[in-house]
């Protein structure tokens, strides 16, 4: 049984400040929470959140890790530097990072090889843009993301890793794939896992769906057999939304 995991990714959203009075709201909320919750924040964030989350079922986690120890990469995060501050997460190969900042399945693949060197949990972004998925190229480019973005990453690594599918076209748009869809497409993902890592690592592996992800649709998409979480962005801005999604079940 994959143990399902509901993580916020806030972007480029919340002062040191805001993180804090967002925590403390949320906290009390998923006391009770059946799956993993992950908070996932801004640099600037990640100390006060440490402190916040303290006693609680939160998990801390960044929106990138830098794929070198240290050394002259102006504006980079080390895992070293994540990790003092207690750390156990880090988005690699969101979408907004391809197409804002020039992230390749090349720099993906070096960044999760530095998290898992680091023992980093990474949370892996895949998904298609709307002209792919006109183009019926949807398939191509997950598989392209996926054997380059995971290249040479070795079968038991992947008990820390989590992928999520983000189709592009439905981040921050209010569409969301339909959850019949999503779990198809998520059923290719873990195909292409099966196929080149084993069926036991692709049994095991838990991969989120990410696009307007809220509570009124998260039951729907987390009853799919293949769908194991969800990475939310706006409605993770939201102590009750959020916590609405994590609570799932309840709805
Ligand atoms: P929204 O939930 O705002 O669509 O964002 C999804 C996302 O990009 C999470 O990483």
């Amino acid at each position: 049984m994959r143990k399902p995991i509901i993580a916020g990714n806030w972007k480029m959203n919340k002062t040191a400040a805001e993180a804090k009075a967002l925590i403390e709201e949320l906290k009390p909320l998923v006391a009770k929470s059946k799956p993993e919750v992950v908070v996932c924040v801004p640099y600037t964030d990640l100390w006060a959140v440490k402190e916040a989350i303290e006693g609680s079922k939160i998990h801390l986690g960044a929106e990138n890790v830098a794929w070198a120890d240290s050394g002259a990469f102006t504006g980079e995060i080390s895992a070293d530097m994540l990790k003092e501050i207690g750390v156990e997460y880090v988005i690699i190969g969101h979408s907004e990072r391809r197409q804002y900042f020039g992230e390749t399945d090349e720099s993906v693949n070096a960044r999760l090889k530095q998290a898992l060197k680091k023992e980093l949990k990474p949370i892996v972004c895949v998904g298609e843009t709307l002209t792919e998925r006109e183009k019926n190229r949807t398939k191509r480019v997950l598989k392209k993301q996926v054997l380059e973005g995971f290249k040479d990453i070795a079968a038991e690594d992947f008990a820390n890793i989590v992928i999520a599918y983000e189709p592009v076209w439905a981040i921050g748009t209010g569409k969301t794939a339909t959850a019949e869809d999503a779990n198809k497409t998520i059923g290719y993902i873990r195909s292409l896992v099966r196929k080149t890592w084993g069926a036991e690592v692709a049994k095991a592996l838990r991969i989120q769906y990410g696009g307007s992800m809220k509570p009124a649709n998260a039951k729907e998409l987390m009853a799919e057999r293949n769908i194991d979480g969800g990475l939310i962005g706006g409605a993770a801005l939201k102590a009750n939304d959020f916590a609405a999604i994590v609570n799932y079940k309840n709805a």
